[in-house]
């Protein structure tokens, strides 16, 4: 089953080698029915976690995309052997690690590579990794990762844009974090399974990719409770098993479509969601005028161009999703009255707005906050996806503009939807996937 090397990216290239660009028409109604993938931010950190057992993991409902594909490309440049099966379940097992340094240029590649810094140093008692790369949304320092391995017993150093972490043993602790950072609440999490006696984690990130994580290291054997509430427990054991995972659907996705449908005063149907993971989402949109219909098997989401203006201001989970401020903030560029936006997380995540402007938006900016006055219409244009969540709200105005825009630098996107271009298309959108000549 492992006997393959090549991985998708030694195949087709890094990200950003080969160069593509989306040409989209005014699309009219998107409609009909959408089946979203699994999560991105919940599987990441999961394949990262099968670093903590020499025994086979199998995860089900792993999107192909770029940044899975890195992280795999990551795992088995450590040692590991992966394989994917025709129904998107990727196999991995690492019986041996072979080095404690994760690859330079994966790493600068994607932030979330870091989060293999956690499971390499309890499995292996050292781990050398340089900082982490990924999209240009604020400085996104990993003093709380760090923090909370050196409260586990981590000797750190940091030098040459390397981070050098050596423990002999990991031994519980009681850590604070200063604020619910995702990734360092993963990453300690994932250290943690494997230390001597209990860690107290306070001040944890909840959102549901935590919670995910959680319930894949629990079928690992390992004995965590509290996740979901921001005071996690772990008891840490000797040694962890095999397991198989069904990864959570991926709400931001979700939210997109849902973005999708109401942007272009479409019908579209959303199959394998979590409703409960979409409440703010759903609220919102709700606010403005968006007619949402839940269901069992998925919600349908009916547009109309009578949308109210609204506020939003993005907070950890459960308030609503940095991930879904860009998308949101496509939709209020066309909705009528005064919005504002204001972005709580990161500190520089308004990159889509000069690019919104060039279609015609009306943006301001104060500080944290973007003030929209929705306009009759954006008009298509050459625009630059700056970012993965960026370049998805520029796609979204793109298909309720007039005209057409071409959108460059769409590895951003690809990093992060897996076969957007193909499930809009099928929703009725004009896109077009060219290859850039320049
Ligand atoms: C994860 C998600 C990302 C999402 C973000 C917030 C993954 C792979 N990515 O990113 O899509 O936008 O959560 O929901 O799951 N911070 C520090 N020190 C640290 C760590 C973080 O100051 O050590 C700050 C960051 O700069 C940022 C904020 O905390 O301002 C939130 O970051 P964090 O929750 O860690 O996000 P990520 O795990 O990087």
């Amino acid at each position: 089953m492992f006997d393959h090397t090549i991985t998708d990216i030694e195949k087709n290239g890094f990200v950003g080698d080969v160069m593509e660009k989306f040409v989209i028409e005014h699309s009219g109604r998107l409609m009909g029915r959408v089946r979203i993938g699994g999560s991105k931010n919940s599987v990441l950190p999961i394949i990262a976690a099968t670093l903590l057992t020499d025994k086979e993991c199998v995860i089900q409902d792993v999107p192909k995309l770029t940044d899975v594909l890195i992280m795999q490309n990551l795992i088995e440049d450590l040692g590991g052997k992966t394989a994917w099966t025709e129904d998107e379940k990727l196999i991995v097992r690492t019986e041996d690690i072979v080095k404690t340094q994760a690859s330079y240029e994966l790493c600068t590649k994607m932030r979330a590579s870091f989060l293999v810094a956690g499971p390499i140093l309890a499995r292996c008692g050292e781990v050398k990794i340089s900082m982490p790369g990924g999209c240009a949304i604020g400085s996104r320092p990993v003093d709380l990762h760090l923090k909370g391995l050196a409260a586990l017993g981590a000797e750190i150093s940091q030098e040459h844009g390397y981070i050098y972490a050596k423990a002999d043993k990991l031994v519980g602790a009681n850590i604070y974090l200063d604020f619910p950072s995702v990734g360092a609440t993963e990453n300690i999490m994932m250290a943690a399974v494997l230390a001597e006696g209990q860690t107290i984690i306070q001040n944890a990130a909840v959102e549901p990719e935590i919670v995910d994580l959680s319930n894949f290291l629990t079928s690992m054997g390992a004995q965590i409770r509290g996740s979901g509430t921001d005071t996690i427990k772990i008891t840490g054991v000797d040694k962890l098993h095999g397991t198989n995972h069904q990864v959570i659907p991926d709400r931001i996705e979700a939210g997109t479509f849902m973005i999708a449908a109401a942007i272009t005063d479409g019908d579209v149907f959303l199959e394998n969601i979590v409703i409960d993971h979409l409440k703010p989402a759903i609220a919102k949109l709700r606010e403005m005028g968006v007619e949402i219909d839940e269901a069992e098997d998925g919600i349908r989401v009916k547009g109309s161009p009578d949308r109210k203006p609204i506020d939003i201001k993005t907070l950890p989970y459960p308030g609503f999703p940095t991930d879904m401020q860009a998308q949101f903030l496509s939709l209020l560029t066309i909705t009528p009255g005064t919005n504002i936006v204001t972005e709580t997380v990161f500190e520089n995540r308004f990159m889509h707005v000069p690019e919104l402007i060039r279609m015609g938006a009306d943006i301001k900016i104060d500080s944290r906050s973007a003030i929209i006055e929705g306009v009759q219409k954006l008009t298509g244009t050459q625009v630059r996806a700056s970012d993965l969540r960026a370049g998805a709200a520029l796609m979204l105005a793109a298909l309720a503009a007039t005209g057409t825009t071409e959108i460059h630098d769409i590895y951003h996107i690809d990093r992060g939807y897996y076969n957007f271009d193909t499930k809009l298309r099928e929703l009725g959108a004009k896109i077009r996937r060219e290859e850039k000549t320049c």
